[in-house]
């Protein structure tokens, strides 16, 4: 019997990654006729006011910075970061549906001649090593193979670069009703990250660092399907104080939130 070795298995392993990124671009090409949209609306009306998403552009800085987002889809980020005065802004996605999309949203937003859009595959980006001073992204290592993801941010990235990323949380059990409740809002192989997830990013970045966000408002979500935004907004500000003070007195408590906000060097 053949004995498979590390070069038989590290091929395997590529060919998984490779065949993991084709299931994703099917998926996210064809979202449009699905009921993805419609599903997604639900969920964001439910996230309402509790959201804190853009609590992780804080974590970084991008003047200056050639900048890229990795997993970009419809390129939300770009004139963001464009404003924030990137040097140069790179958006790659392994669908050409949603880098079409990014390349739409560039050219309304009058900033098309300022970035770039490619279709490439987050886990074998083809990017020269030490391109980018700062890799962001929100949502996409989790649809990713993680381990194979860092190591490919870790060489792309230079030697005194940085990335960050937003990324759902598995641990806490509403969550994953919620998960269970709405299939078609999610691919097949998407997966929330884990505390093992957490070890692996410290394993490949020495600085490694993770905040959490959105504690005790995710019982409170289904609320938000009635309540109007301004009550929401007041809601959410009493909430958040509550969810800061229990995070940072209660650790355990971190794996439990709906988003992590991992930061590495
Ligand atoms: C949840 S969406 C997030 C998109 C975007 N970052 C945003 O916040 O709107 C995940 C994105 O990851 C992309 N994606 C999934 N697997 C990928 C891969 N292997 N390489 C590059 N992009 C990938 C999908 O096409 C999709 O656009």
């Amino acid at each position: 019997m053949d004995v498979p070795n590390s070069v038989t298995l590290a091929a395997a392993e590529a060919d998984a990654a490779a065949s993991l990124a084709e299931r994703e671009r099917a998926f996210y090409n064809e979202k449009g006729e699905t009921s993805y949209h419609l599903v997604r609306g639900w969920i964001w009306r439910a996230i309402g006011e509790f959201r804190r998403n853009e609590e992780a552009h804080d974590l970084y800085d991008a003047a200056g910075k050639d900048v890229l987002d990795y997993g970009c889809g419809p390129g939300y980020l770009t004139k963001q970061l464009i404003d924030a005065g990137a040097a140069s802004v790179t958006g790659i996605d392994v669908s050409n549906a949603e880098i079409e999309q990014a390349q739409r949203r560039a050219r309304q937003d009058g900033v098309e001649g300022r970035c770039r859009f490619l279709v490439a595959d987050a886990h074998a980006t083809g990017f020269p090593d030490d391109s980018f001073d700062l890799v962001i992204g929100d949502s996409i290592i989790h649809h990713l193979d993680v381990r194979r993801a860092l190591v490919e941010l870790r060489r792309i990235l230079r030697p005194d670069g940085t990335a960050v990323f937003l990324e759902p949380l598995w641990h806490n059990p509403l969550l994953r009703v919620g998960r269970a409740l709405t299939p078609s809002a999610r691919t097949p192989d998407e997966h929330p990250l884990t505390v093992d997830d957490w070890a692996l990013c410290a394993e490949i970045f020495p600085a490694f660092d993770h905040e959490e966000r959105e504690l005790f408002t995710i019982p409170l979500m289904p609320l938000n399907l009635v309540l109007p935004t301004r009550l929401q907004r007041r809601l959410a500000k009493r909430v958040w104080r509550f969810d800061d003070r229990m995070l940072a007195r209660f650790p355990g408590l971190r794996k439990h939130a709906r988003s992590t906000f991992l930061v590495m060097k």
